[in-house]
């Protein structure tokens, strides 16, 4: 139906006819000669029809925003004074010969031009027509480009595209479930899965070697502007690789997509221990662009009469922090300080001290603050060295349990650095390494990563002391967001029941969830490892989106629903009946089902 592409053509096809096929972006009449953009997935194109067109010239006339068309015409330059250099082919306009309306279309429920004044509820109810936004277009055309990259480097590097089911049982990755009903057998659930972890594993149990897929994943948890319900990993499994191969191969990737879809060097990506990570950035996913650092002062409150300070200082979990912005003074008023007390107040944080620093050889009257009142001189130097103040910085302060400092300082230091533009450079990729094997919690120990993932020590050492162990897992972060996360994973029998012992996890408990894995196990499994990328949050990065929402086709809203085809809906009786489903009464009245 068409010769070219609308935003292919260029100055080379001038004299040439050519047929298009696409969407009217706009018409304008412009004293009796009609102005037509025509829109398809390449770009925009003029077309331009006058009353020598006679019928055409009619028809144009009646086009109006939206309508599907066949424009067949000759390319030609336009004047000096009309061309447009903000359109790739502002050049040259198409003079129409022959029309024809393929499709009418009624008024679309927001100009496409004006998306961002509705709604994104609007957006998403009308995400076909969101969705032929040029900005739209480019992120799923770039994303397609990606997964080919991604593929041609996993496929030239010998790995092997695998699928794995989606109606399965629970996996381990702890968020909660979506649940299928089954019907053929009552009662019964299937799980969609969280992620393809326990068959990637029996993968290597079969002599893959090495799995990847691109594949999608599901969890039912609270969303976030990275977080979907409905996402894709790009999921790895390698066997007989030790965990610095797996991490070069999986580098080498990221950084071969982006020198080969962005023209950007990556470089080596930096590696840094997970308490390195909490100590200096209170964060396991540090933004490397901001060049902000926490700095510990715990051991200088201990004596304090400040309760703020001193109960943290003198409890074993507390923590003490202090966060220096130089100039600081000069850079923030008295209300956005106030502002910033808010802010870290949604992380937990009872207050923000602060000390502004106006004459550091003047300890006595020399900073102004709420609280150096309560510090003697000589702690409020030991500060002051401590953080290597100057005149006109300002130190933040954040003192309680060291998950909410690192939690809220963490938070305040990335927002300090958006706020008053600290970035140093635009990619900051690194590996965090050397994660805890378990974290503690009121019911015990549980695992950071899931209760597969390999430690560094022996299993007696693992068990004599469960809260200093590490485990071989590794996350790849690019400016402040996890991108991936992964490790090398137990394949010894003893190893594993010494880790389910120290997480409490009875021989029963493991036989219902993981039997079938555990028993694959013992059928000769090879070292194995891998891990697993968060396909939307890459390419969110790449094309500098601020949501993942705007690099998938159809997202669900922030509440987890599908605005467009009102998923999740009501199903009628029948249906639940075959399922042996009975709905509470308030379920069923907050949606009523038919029969
Ligand atoms: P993990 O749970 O860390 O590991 O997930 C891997 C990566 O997937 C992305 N991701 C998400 N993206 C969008 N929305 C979500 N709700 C979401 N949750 C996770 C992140 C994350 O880094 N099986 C292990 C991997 C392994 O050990 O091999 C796993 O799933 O970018
Ligand atoms: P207050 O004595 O509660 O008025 O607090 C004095 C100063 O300490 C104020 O600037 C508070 O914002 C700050 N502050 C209070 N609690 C904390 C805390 N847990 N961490 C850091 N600063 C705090």
């Amino acid at each position: 139906m068409r010769s070219e592409y609308c935003g292919a053509l260029n100055t080379a096809f001038i004299d040439q006819t050519v047929t298009l096929c696409g969407w009217v972006d706009r018409r304008r009449d412009h004293g009796g000669v009609i102005f037509i953009d025509l829109r398809d997935r390449d770009g925009i194109v003029q077309v331009v029809f006058d009353p020598d067109g006679k019928d055409n010239f009619a028809l144009a006339d009646k086009v109006r925003s939206e309508y599907v068309l066949q424009v067949t015409g000759k390319v030609r330059a336009r004047d000096a004074a009309t061309v447009n250099p903000n359109m790739a082919t502002g050049e040259i306009e198409v003079y129409g010969t022959e029309l024809e309306i393929l499709s009418v279309a009624e008024t679309p429920p927001f100009p496409l031009s004006e998306h961002s004044s509705v709604g994104e509820d609007v957006r998403l109810k009308y995400r076909y027509l969101d969705l032929r936004r040029q900005e739209m277009q480019h992120n799923l055309r770039f994303r397609s480009k990606v997964t080919n990259a991604i593929r041609n480097y996993l496929d030239q590097h010998e790995f092997l595209d695998i699928e794995t089911p989606i109606l399965t049982r629970a996996t381990p990755e702890g968020a909660r479930d979506y649940l299928v009903p089954s019907r053929t057998h009552d009662g019964k659930f299937f799980a969609l899965p969280q992620s393809p972890q326990l068959f990637k594993q029996l993968l290597m149990v079969s002599g893959f070697d090495r799995y990847y897929q691109i594949a999608k994943c599901f969890r039912d948890e609270d969303l976030r502007a990275d977080r979907q319900p409905e996402f894709t990993q790009i999921d790895i499994e390698t066997s007989f690789m030790s965990d610095e191969h797996i991490m070069s191969i999986t580098e080498g990737m990221i950084t071969d997509v982006f020198k080969s879809m962005k023209d950007i060097d990556l470089g080596e990506f930096p590696r840094m221990p997970y308490s390195e990570a909490m100590a200096k950035y209170g964060s396991d996913k540090p933004d490397l662009r901001i060049p902000l650092e926490l700095v510990d002062i715990k051991d200088l409150m201990t004596e304090v009469e400040f309760k703020v300070f001193s109960g943290p200082a003198n409890d074993p979990k507390g923590r003490i922090a202090a966060l220096k912005i130089e100039g600081g003074n000069a850079k923030l008023t008295r209300k956005q300080i106030d502002d910033y007390t808010k802010f870290v107040s949604i992380y937990g944080a009872k207050g923000l001290a602060y000390i502004k620093v106006n004459d550091k050889a003047d300890l006595e009257n020399g900073l102004q603050s709420p609280i150096v009142k309560f510090l003697p001189n000589d702690v409020r130097g030991a500060i002051l060295e401590r953080v290597g103040a100057e005149n006109g910085d300002l130190i933040f302060f954040g003192a309680d349990k060291a998950t909410v400092v690192s939690e809220s300082l963490g938070a305040l230091r990335c927002k300090l650095g958006e706020d008053l533009d600290l970035y140093t450079c635009e990619w900051a990729p690194l590996w965090v390494v050397d994660f805890p094997m378990f974290e503690e919690t009121d019911t015990g120990w549980t695992s950071l990563h899931h209760p597969f993932t390999a430690p560094a020590c022996t299993p007696e050492e693992l068990e004599a002391n469960p809260g200093e162990a590490l485990s071989i897992a590794y996350d790849m972060v690019l400016n402040g967001t996890e991108l991936g996360g992964g490790s090398v994973r137990i394949h010894d029998q003893a190893m594993q029941q010494t880790v389910f012992k120290v997480l409490g996890i009875g021989e029963e408990e493991q036989r219902e969830k993981f039997g079938f894995l555990l028993d694959a196990l013992q059928y000769g499994a090879p070292p194995h490892g891998g891990l697993a990328f968060g396909l939307d949050r890459l390419i969110m990065l790449m094309t500098d989106s601020d949501s993942i929402r705007d690099v998938i086709a159809f997202p669900k809203t922030q509440t987890a629903a599908c605005v467009m085809t009102d998923a999740p809906g009501a199903v009628d009786r029948k249906q639940l009946r075959e399922l042996n489903i009975k709905l509470t009464e308030k379920a069923a009245e907050k949606k009523p089902s038919s029969e």
